[in-house]
């Protein structure tokens, strides 16, 4: 794509000031051209590029490597990354730069690979603005987790849920509030009983994957959850203004391998990275996070206000309340100060530290007739990769309808009313 680095130009180029460690990882010089091109230099961290028109936006090297846009980084239809960030040595830097008047290559030292950038992306992704700062507790009915919650997981019986009224209800919405999430028992194995089901906690949000949907592995579809890939633990719906609230998965069916679902206690996660490094925390509840949907023809979606919301939220008393996180889904971060980009990344790759350490993994193979329903805001899912045929149906409830059916299912088994506590 690019030319060919031209040795004679390397006198007259900037890149001659580089510091005497930089020079040896045997930088180029840029091609003599009649186009006035940005000038590119190393710095010890990163590339600093001077704008024809004037300015210099200065990249670091981390998100370069992270923000590359080679199709085997970046899935070209739904712009996901493939890539994976935590693979990126904390020493990266190039061993060869070059550019035109198209764009700028870099090839980079410790795994030979080249990331192409076109000088108009770079310019408009260049770092501009920063955040403020805010702090933790969580509510103290919250019941934080491991991996130990496998010896005895919050379940109630599809029976005493359909049987046994509000109370039935109020037992179900409780293990969800305190723990995060809830298995139901004894569910017949049909996407109809699971849906009326899940219709005792509220309706289902309607959302551009549908309502209650009812799936198997599908290509078609612009998102990676259709497909048999591995996904890390996540929360769903990064992308929307308001992430939906509770997540129903029931497994229909499934003949093959692997596929187990995870699940990570987010609020615990955070409970540790706050305790271990705490201003690790402060990056994560302070700088906010651009994400995208856009596999999906017609639609394009991305949170107000731009640029969305931090990983870590917090009400106004300081507590937390939510969790956003799909790394997979996180756009262009080009909002940081150059200053931050390193302990933006420092945070992340210790809180996916966390959330993958084995003593926060939660593992368990969904099987037909108990399905899971989960808190959205606060525990973060996955699964393992899989072969075979796999069935799965479930849905979406908002936040707001889900808190609303658990304040009335305690207000009627405590013979309460509404008025009694408005
Ligand atoms: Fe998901």
């Amino acid at each position: 794509m690019f030319s060919r680095l031209n040795k004679s130009a390397s006198m007259r180029s900037p890149l001659r000031l580089i510091s005497n460690h930089i020079a040896r990882s045997s930088v180029s010089a840029r091609q003599t051209t009649s186009v006035v091109s940005p000038l590119a230099t190393l710095s010890s961290s990163g590339i600093r590029v001077s704008w024809p028109e004037g300015g210099e936006s200065h990249f670091h090297n981390i998100w370069l490597r992270d923000h590359c846009r080679c199709p085997r980084c970046l899935h070209q239809v739904t712009r996901q990354r493939l890539f994976d960030t935590f693979s990126i040595p904390d020493t990266i830097k190039p061993s060869n730069i070059d550019w035109d008047d198209q764009g700028l290559r870099i090839r980079w030292g410790e795994s030979d690979h080249e990331s192409n950038f076109r000088w108009p992306w770079l310019r408009s992704n260049s770092f501009t603005s920063q955040t403020p700062s805010q702090s933790i507790p969580i509510p103290s009915n919250k019941i934080l987790w491991g991996k130990e919650i496998a010896q005895n997981p919050p379940t109630v019986s599809y029976q005493s849920v359909m049987q046994d009224g509000e109370e039935g209800i109020r037992k179900w919405l409780d293990y969800i509030d305190s723990h995060g999430f809830c298995y139901v028992t004894g569910v017949p194995v049909s996407p109809e009983k699971t849906e009326e089901l899940a219709k005792m906690i509220s309706h289902i949000r309607m959302t551009h994957w549908g309502g209650f949907w009812d799936f198997t592995a599908d290509e078609s579809r612009g998102d990676t959850a259709y497909s048999n890939l591995a996904l890390r633990a996540h929360t769903d719906n990064t992308y929307y203004t308001e992430p939906s609230g509770l997540q129903m998965f029931h497994m229909l069916e499934f003949r093959g391998k692997g596929g187990e679902s995870l699940l990570v206690d987010g609020f615990q996660a955070a409970k540790i990275l706050k305790e271990k490094y705490p201003e690790s925390y402060e990056i994560l509840s302070t700088v906010r996070i651009p994400t995208h949907a856009a596999g999906d023809d017609g639609f394009l979606f991305q949170p107000t206000p731009n640029p969305g919301y931090p990983i870590l939220n917090h009400g106004e008393g300081g507590e937390l309340y939510q969790i956003r996180y799909n790394n997979d889904d996180r756009s262009t971060m080009r909002h940081l100060p150059y200053e931050q980009v390193e302990p933006f990344y420092t945070a992340l790759k210790r809180w996916s530290a966390i959330l993958t350490d084995v003593g926060s993994e939660y593992w368990r193979q969904l099987t037909p007739g108990t399905l899971v329903v989960f808190d959205n805001w606060r525990v973060l899912h996955g699964r393992a990769a899989f072969t075979g045929y796999r069935r799965l149906c479930g849905c979406y409830i908002s936040w707001d309808d889900y808190q609303s059916r658990l304040k009335v299912a305690r207000l009627k088994t405590n013979n309460k009313q509404v008025k009694d506590v408005i």
